[in-house]
């Protein structure tokens, strides 16, 4: 059989990222230039700036990702994009991109749904199994997904508030870290332990999630002990949070694993790169016999490279746009 290459482009967010990827699992070469020197300054992304920053670092990706791969786009079989969810004025800069290059060289484009991306970055690992639960948790979203084919998912549930990776961000803004704080306040926590008593969010029998009440919990617990003059040791604080936020996690996975009978997890999203949250699923998918798939750090942000990937087996079944693909700030995982 042909080897496959698909171009992937990604711009949902605060990263301008362009890879090739063979056959949906090899990746040959990516160009990825972050914003987050630039939204530190504010304390997270303002679109406006996002936008413009795309506008700049477009084209200077794909060619850079053409010359580290040695290739021309006349190589490749296909242009994949992500068209949403994400920022709008984002997301556009990317999907022009993608449409102009579809266009003039006569590649077909292919539609991907960020979250969609996320998961399909686990191909760069291993094939996926199906049946699998994806436990997908990012600055936007934290949801836990039925798979049983290419493309078929089904959502099991959901946050009913804050994402996971936006409430890391915010605690992490109270404790004094700046953004993004997620990865640092991973860090921090090394230093402390869970000694803080926060509540586990919605401890109960759904699939659902929901952390805005831990966050204003360490929000409330914080302010306290300020007003009281006392010390809060920011590490201690930073793993209690941690803790309270992963045993939440790691419950409903286990109980959706355990609910479908399925014996393979694949985690995605920019908090799977957590280490507390990898150790503890690690633990439970030992105890349980269950198949534990995690990106590497690299492939669990905003990367061209699961695009790409997700791509190919799109591109397999036959999944093409036409022109009047538009990009959606919000738009259900298919
Ligand atoms: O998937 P992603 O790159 O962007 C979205 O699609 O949202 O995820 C970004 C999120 C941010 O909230 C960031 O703080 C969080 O992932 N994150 C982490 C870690 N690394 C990234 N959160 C906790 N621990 C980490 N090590
Ligand atoms: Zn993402």
């Amino acid at each position: 059989m042909k080897d496959v290459y698909i171009l992937g482009i990604e711009s949902s967010c605060d990263e301008t990222s362009c890879s090739i990827v063979k056959n949906g699992t090899v990746e040959i070469a990516t160009s990825t230039s972050t914003q987050i020197a630039i939204h530190e300054n504010f304390g997270g992304v303002v679109p406006e700036i996002a936008s413009r920053e795309h506008v700049k670092n477009i084209t200077i990706v794909i060619e850079d990702c053409l010359k580290k791969a040695n290739m021309k786009i006349e190589d490749v079989n296909a242009i994949a994009i992500t068209y949403g969810p994400g920022l709008i004025g984002s997301l556009l800069i990317g999907l022009e991109a993608a449409k102009t290059l579809s266009y003039i060289y006569n590649k077909p484009l292919i539609p991907i749904h960020h979250i969609a991306g996320h998961i399909y970055a686990n191909s760069l690992v291993e094939e996926l199994k199906f049946p699998l639960i994806a436990l997908v948790v990012s600055g936007g979203h934290t949801e836990l997904i039925k798979m049983t084919d290419h493309f078929k998912f089904e959502k099991l549930g959901g946050t009913l508030d804050d994402a996971i990776g936006e409430c890391y961000d915010k605690v992490a803004r109270v404790i004094g870290l700046s953004y993004p704080g997620g990865p640092k306040l991973d860090k921090l926590s090394k230093e402390g332990k869970p000694t803080y008593k926060l509540p586990i969010p919605l401890n109960d029998n759904s699939y659902n999630f929901s952390f805005s009440g831990l966050k204003s919990a360490v929000i409330n617990l914080n302010h306290n002990e300020e007003q009281k003059g006392n010390k809060i040791n920011k590490a201690d604080l930073a793993a209690s949070f941690q803790d309270a936020a992963v045993k939440s996690i790691v419950s409903k996975t286990k109980k959706a694993l355990k609910d479908y009978d399925i014996n393979n997890l694949i985690v995605a999203g920019g908090v799977a790169a957590n280490s507390i949250l990898r150790e503890a699923l690690n633990d439970m998918c030992k105890e349980n016999n269950i198949h534990l798939s995690i990106p590497p750090m690299k492939y669990c942000t905003d990367n061209g490279t699961m695009i790409a990937s997700s791509g190919y087996y799109a591109y397999k079944l036959n999944r093409k746009a036409d022109y009047y693909l538009n990009s959606m700030s919000t738009t259900p995982l298919q």
